[in-house]
């Protein structure tokens, strides 16, 4: 299966992807990663692809004149690579219609809180300062919201008294990491179906 992968910072979590890849072989996986693409110049994200000598991409969204513009030539972008399966891993950017006529149903999502609860670009630092005892992460197939869409796979961790935001959040990443490459993987390998809010993964 083809993955295009889209960062938005220090990507680690296609990092973790990449090695998964390199250490059991993209057959053995199940997948390998096309392109990576970002929102900005300059990334680490991008900087990890070219090293592994994957072709990348940068879809502004200030180079457009609307965001359905920005919208539709990242869906352009991504296109161009056919993929099987999209990766939004530290995307910060919400895809739209567009996006989503051609990717939804096969773009995934990894967030750094338990959805429902604390979605958006604060998951771990809304969950702190509820005073959430346990956290966690979720990878998600994306839908026309945010962070809404149906859940595949979700792990806990618990919070720490002495936890700051960047603290948690690379405790959350740790198990984040583990859980994209195992369900990227399965999914990839073994097909799925989404029937309403439930994911079934053959
Ligand atoms: C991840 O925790 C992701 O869930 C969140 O931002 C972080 C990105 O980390 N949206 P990285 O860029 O993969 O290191």
């Amino acid at each position: 299966k083809r993955l295009v992968v889209l960062v938005s910072g220090s990507g680690t979590n296609l990092q973790a992807l990449l090695d998964a890849i390199a250490e059991n072989g993209a057959e053995a996986y199940g997948a390998e990663v096309v392109a990576v693409g970002a929102d900005r110049a300059g990334v680490e994200g991008l900087a990890r692809a070219e090293r592994a000598g994957i072709p990348t991409f940068v879809t502004r969204v200030k180079d457009f004149g609307t965001r359905e513009e920005w919208d539709r030539a990242l869906a352009d972008a991504v296109a161009a690579h056919a993929p099987d399966l999209v990766v939004s891993a530290g995307f910060m950017k919400i895809v739209g219609k567009e996006f989503l006529a051609r990717f939804g149903g096969r773009t995934v999502n990894t967030h750094p809180a338990l959805l429902p609860s604390f979605p958006g670009a604060h998951g771990v630092r809304d969950a702190l300062a509820y005073g959430a005892r346990v956290t966690g992460c979720t990878v998600h197939f994306v839908d026309d919201g945010v962070d809404t869409g149906p859940i595949i796979a979700q792990g806990v961790v618990e919070v720490r008294d002495e936890d700051d935001e960047s603290a948690l959040h690379e405790r959350i990443k740790d198990v984040e990491r583990r859980l994209l490459v195992e369900v990227v993987g399965r999914i990839a390998r073994n097909g799925y179906r989404i029937e309403g809010r439930k994911v079934v993964i053959q």
